[in-house]
């Protein structure tokens, strides 16, 4: 199975749900947010790309601590959604391909933020080549993601050197958001980063104790066992 671009426009509106209850829910109960807030610092006044920012979730977490955000996606459906919920006009929202180059915002961002993203982008190299582009000299990028090794411990795929294959996600499949994730080794994602002009300054683990998720019948985790099922990722452009 190969596709070339995701398919988040066909699902926008079950995407947005499974968003709306996370933001309910509040940021203490996401697993990721409190780390990667925690990370980023102060943000205010920041220049902040929120690449792949989907119905703009994290753009609207930033935008309320000062950023100046502007919120990029490839899907359209998604961005109506994002303007939507920001009828301030507070945050620029956007449709592009970040896989393609952004000449408008060369040498622009102070910080770059991904959250959920990379897993999900079919040329992730060109996507990592466009933010270090757009990126400032001393910009910061902050991208969370789906542990590579752990689509293996959860079921998701058997065999993790299967770089660039295609896969569903299965929870989000169960509440109509039919999408999928490319899966890629951490070494590639790293020497995409890093052949993108970043350098690594931080890896976060991210715990994901038991209850985090649905235990599925196939998980290769005994009951008691830990693994983080994402990470952080935080880099410099020199
Ligand atoms: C799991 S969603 C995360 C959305 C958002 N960051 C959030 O936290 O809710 C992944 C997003 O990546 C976007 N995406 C995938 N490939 C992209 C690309 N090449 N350029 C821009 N956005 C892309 C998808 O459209 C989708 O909105």
């Amino acid at each position: 199975m190969e596709h070339k671009s995701n398919r988040y426009d066909d699902f926008a509106l079950q995407y947005a749900k499974l968003v709306a209850a996370r933001e309910e829910a509040g940021i203490e109960h996401d697993p990721i947010m409190p780390r990667f807030l925690k990370l980023l610092g102060d943000v205010s006044g920041l220049l902040t790309l929120d690449a792949g920012c989907g119905e703009g979730y994290v753009s609207r977490i930033l935008a309320r601590q000062g950023a100046r955000v502007t919120g990029i996606d490839i899907a359209a459906s998604l961005i109506e959604i994002a303007r939507a919920k920001d009828p301030e006009g507070t945050i620029s929202f956007q449709v592009a391909d970040l896989s393609q180059p952004l000449p408008t915002y060369q040498n622009h961002f102070d910080l770059i933020v991904s959250h959920l993203v990379l897993n999900d982008v079919y040329d992730y190299r060109g996507f990592l080549t466009t933010l270090g582009a757009v990126a400032r000299s001393g910009g910061r990028l902050v991208l969370s993601l789906n542990n590579p090794y752990s689509y293996v411990v959860r079921g998701h795929i058997t065999n993790y050197f299967e770089s660039g294959k295609a896969f569903p996600y299965r929870g989000m499949a169960e509440e109509g958001v039919k999408v999928h994730f490319y899966q890629r080794t951490l070494e590639e994602y790293l020497d995409a980063c890093l052949s993108a002009g970043f350098q690594l300054q931080h890896l976060l683990d991210i715990p994901t104790p038991e209850g985090t998720f649905k235990r599925r019948s196939d998980t290769l985790l005994p009951v008691g066992y830990q693994f983080p099922f994402f990470m952080i990722l935080s880099l410099r452009k020199p």
